[in-house]
């Protein structure tokens, strides 16, 4: 591998991060150029892409980093002394910094590359978890949970005899932090919360709740697959033990994705996966493992995919992660004003702080009939459970329409959104 040089924190980084809040809004039309697919037609419609909580378009630069990968320097990281592997490495492990700077962690060695959210908390449940949990122990996750942040807690307490806790959420879709608090007891071994809802919106005081759990020593895991596409991410800020996020929903490939966790438990933790470049030296009597973070990189990884996470994240952070929010949070407050002043239809999911998510239904018509008359609008937005089905029983709906915005959506496009809805209602009452 190449040297500690490549996981070095790259200078200013944040500090340039910190100072977007100061610049003025973007030009959002420009900012659409860079997005081929949104100028695509979707039937004889402009294409008005309002499902960003399930994945986000890719920006020309994305698009031109992954390709490079392939037609310049591909080859294996990690293995080879040739130039075309070293130069992969380079490249690879130079975007560690890159996701280290964007979400502030104080060491690029604590940066894990993953497929996803999915496989980052997996990767927690069973290592950390199954170390640590035992039979009569407690695991704390919130009622607001995606099922990614639920099933792999409850594989873990069933293997281990132990009993999942889950923190309630009020009519507004939001986690109380009494209740939150009353659960966490001497028995809870590890919490686990989404800083952003995926399908209300919400945005949970993670401050608070690592607080909370700090007090007894407890770790808490965060699920950011939702919080670092729109929202400035300060790990050390949150001050929570472990975040997670997905390169897919950041408008980076699919198939890329990060754990970010303090140095001290990472190398407490045993690995996950074995196999090649995990191991520090392998006989057939004993294994010894690879130092941070390849310990937990078994395998070959997605090279060109990492790449051009690198810059993903380039993309977003010269927009600015601060103007990105501002952007999401007119929009949010524009889409809620027109939604729910049209007849009949309900907002799922009103907390206090919210993130661009809007979840709604219809009087009287099915979820699915609503996103399949939006589709032949040329809106896109997604309509089901979206992975949290004990949210939709809470709130006793089958399912919802969910409009989720990104960095290049209009309020434009809202209006189009809110012409769409009333269209269904007048196809369906
Ligand atoms: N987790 C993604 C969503 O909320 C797929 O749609």
């Amino acid at each position: 591998m190449s040297s500690a040089e490549t996981l070095a924190p790259p200078a200013g980084a944040a500090a340039s991060r910190r100072t977007a809040a100061a610049r003025s809004p973007y030009d959002v039309e420009a900012v659409r150029r860079d997005f081929p697919i949104l100028s695509r037609r979707v039937h004889g419609k402009p294409l008005v892409y309002l499902d960003n909580a399930a994945t986000t378009q890719k920006p020309v630069p994305v698009l031109d980093a992954e390709r490079d990968v392939y037609e310049r320097i591909y080859a294996n990281i990690h293995r080879g002394v040739h130039l075309l592997s070293v130069e992969s490495t380079d490249a690879y492990d130079a975007v560690r910094g890159k996701v280290r700077a964007l979400v502030n962690a104080p060491d690029a060695r604590e940066i894990i590359f993953l497929r996803g959210t999915t496989e980052a908390v997996n990767l927690v449940a069973q290592t950390y978890g199954r170390r640590n949990v035992g039979p009569g122990d407690e695991v704390l996750i919130t009622a607001l949970e995606h099922h990614s942040n639920i099933v792999p807690w409850q594989m873990l307490c069933e293997e281990k005899g132990a009993t999942l806790r889950v923190a309630p959420i009020n009519q507004k879709g939001e986690v109380p932090l009494d209740t939150f608090r009353a659960l966490v007891t001497d028995r809870t071994k590890i919490a686990a919360v989404a800083h952003v809802s995926n399908a209300l919106g919400t945005v949970n005081p993670i401050r608070e709740m690592a607080d909370i759990t700090h007090a007894r020593g407890i770790p808490l895991l965060v699920d950011g697959a939702q919080a670092v596409p729109r929202l400035p991410v300060d790990v050390q800020e949150l001050g929570c033990d472990f975040y997670a996020f997905s390169g897919h929903k950041v408008y980076g490939p699919s198939g890329t994705g990060v754990l970010w966790g303090r140095a001290a438990l990472l190398e407490a933790m045993p690995p996950w996966q074995g196999g090649g470049d995990m191991i520090s030296s392998v006989t057939f009597e004993k294994t010894t493992w690879n130092v941070l973070p390849y310990k937990f990189e078994a395998g070959t990884p997605n090279i060109a995919g990492v790449i051009a996470l690198g810059a993903a994240i380039d993309y977003v952070t010269s927009l600015g992660l601060d103007r990105i929010e501002a952007h999401e949070d007119d929009l949010l407050a524009y889409a809620t004003e027109c939604v729910q002043s049209i007849p009949d239809v309900r907002l799922i999911g009103t907390a206090a702080k919210k993130a661009a998510v809007l979840s709604f239904t219809i009087e009287g018509v099915h979820p699915h009939d609503i996103g399949t008359v939006l589709d032949r609008e040329g809106i896109a937005v997604r309509t089901g459970h979206h992975c949290a089905q004990p949210v939709m029983d809470f709130f006793r709906v089958p399912a919802t329409a969910r409009a989720s915005f990104g960095l290049y959506n209009t309020r434009q496009e809202v209006d189009v959104l809110a012409g769409g809805i009333r269209q269904v209602i007048r196809m369906f009452r």
